[in-house]
């Protein structure tokens, strides 16, 4: 089958690149030649185990090929896939410039019947601005040929894009055009074979779909951390509620981690995209609203922990960071609780040395050369001479410590864990002054 697929970010390039693994003819276009010339040479412009391989073997192969001709693009593919970027403006609300202007292409060079995929994650009811800006651009060319539109929202965790591509829960598709479905259905046949997973259904509760699947996710994360918050100021353990509570598998063990508050591309955006729609048909989403709240004041709380720590001063302190992206096997900063902390530092008069496995580069390109920030090239060097410690995310090779090594190296020593990854009896038992979240006594003062 012959898909083009419309942006080459990390949506894009992944769904291109898995579909044309299973044996499809993929062209992906980019607006940025810089980028696709990258690509062509086999350079991977984002970090994701595995992608790498996967985009040269496919280009050797020949089912993969990029572009930046909107014609060839068009013309190459019965599905067009829109996977480009919907960033949030101002107010919240899911910036549609991008996907409305492929949508225009389209309508602009068809001279075919096509079917255009929104796989961008996109407002309830831009199917409909994607059909008429299609329509308008056709209009505009006296043309008159068939097409349909259709959501096919995708569920990809960074990290384990791949994975979630090939081994999804479910493949959804909104519409209902029988020949849409079929259309669908060979392009998904390849991993439907063992297990029909593909769901079609509205147009719009597919689109509402992506979003509510998120704002639940999100919504676990920010019910623990409140527990977790709650659970420092009864003296009690959240890492022993986590388990009590997940037992029931009506609550389940995923995704009720406490931490230092999520972040990355999609929580913090589709929530705030969802309050912003749910405001649009006068409804007062009080309930995204409030995980929204919790997860700001959740990422403030790594700094809150070290003030106290330090008594409110850190003015000339070096403060050793490990990880800076928003989870592991990723190099995204994209709303990283590392960010929150980092800048709260440097407006407090702190230094900060960080190590993050993948993401250096990202950090340098953030936030440039600047003298209260040090990257450094591992996480021993991260805390030489540095006063105390904040873990930020929770990279494997973080996981094991010698803390009598690490209390030699801290001047307080004070190890403020945003990932509980320690037992905190072991680390204090070795002499250090270690805060994890919702773990009892997370909240008293450092004692020196
Ligand atoms: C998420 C969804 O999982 C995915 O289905 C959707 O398509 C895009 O958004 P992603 O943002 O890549 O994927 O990361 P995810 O692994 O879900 O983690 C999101 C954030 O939540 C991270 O900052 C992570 O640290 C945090 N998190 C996750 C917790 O704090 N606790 C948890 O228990 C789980």
């Amino acid at each position: 089958m012959k898909i083009t697929i419309f942006g080459t970010g990390y949506v894009g390039l992944v769904t291109g690149t898995c579909l044309a693994d299973v044996g499809h003819d993929v062209m992906c276009m980019d607006v940025d030649a810089d980028k696709i010339a990258r690509l062509e040479a086999g350079e991977i412009p984002i970090y994701e185990p595995g992608l790498e391989e996967m985009v040269k073997a496919n280009v050797a192969e020949g089912r993969l090929r990029f572009t930046t001709d909107p014609a060839a693009a068009v013309d190459f593919g019965v599905l067009q896939f829109i996977a480009v970027g919907t960033p949030p403006d101002e107010d919240g609300s899911a910036d549609l410039q991008y996907v409305l202007a492929v949508a225009e292409t389209i309508g602009r060079h068809m001279t075919e019947e096509k079917v255009v995929v929104d796989k961008s994650t996109v407002p309830v009811g831009t199917a409909d601005r994607v059909k008429a800006a299609v329509a308008g651009a056709l209009a505009e060319r006296g043309a008159a040929i068939d097409f349909e539109v259709c959501s096919n929202p995708e569920f990809l965790k960074e990290g384990a894009a791949i994975e979630d591509f090939t081994h999804g829960a479910r493949i959804i598709v909104g519409t209902e055009s029988e020949r849409v479905k079929t259309l669908m259905r060979e392009c998904y046949a390849p991993y439907i074979r063992l297990h029909d997973k593909l769901m079609f259904m509205d147009v719009r509760a597919a689109e509402l779909t992506k979003y509510a699947a998120n704002a639940m996710l999100a919504t676990k994360i920010s019910f623990m951390n409140e527990i977790a918050n709650l659970a420092e100021r009864l003296g009690a353990d959240v890492e022993q509620v986590r388990r009590g509570i997940g037992s029931d598998p009506r609550i389940g063990y995923q995704f009720i981690y406490p931490g230092c508050g999520y972040g990355g591309s999609c929580f913090p955006k589709d929530v705030q995209a969802l309050a912003r729609t749910a405001g649009e048909v006068d409804y007062e989403a009080e309930l995204l609203g409030a995980v929204e709240a919790v997860n700001r004041r959740q990422k403030q709380t790594l700094f809150a922990k070290l003030s106290r720590a330090f008594d409110g001063d850190l003015a000339g302190r070096t403060i050793a960071l490990w990880g800076l992206a928003f989870k592991p096997n990723t190099d995204d900063m994209r709303d990283a609780p590392s960010r929150t902390l980092m800048e709260a530092l440097w407006a407090a008069g702190a230094r900060v040395q960080a190590y993050d496995p993948e993401a250096m580069d990202e950090c340098r390109r953030l936030y440039g050369e600047r003298e209260d920030l040090a990257l450094v090239e591992d996480r021993v060097q991260a805390v030489e001479g540095a006063d105390a410690l904040v873990i930020c995310t929770e990279w494997k090779a973080f996981r094991s410590v010698d803390f009598a090594w690490l209390k030699s190296r801290l001047t307080l020593p004070v190890v403020v864990d945003g990932r509980n990854l320690f037992e905190p009896e072991t680390a204090r038992a070795a002499g250090l002054l270690y805060y994890a979240v919702g773990r009892g006594d997370s909240l008293r003062p450092a004692e020196r």
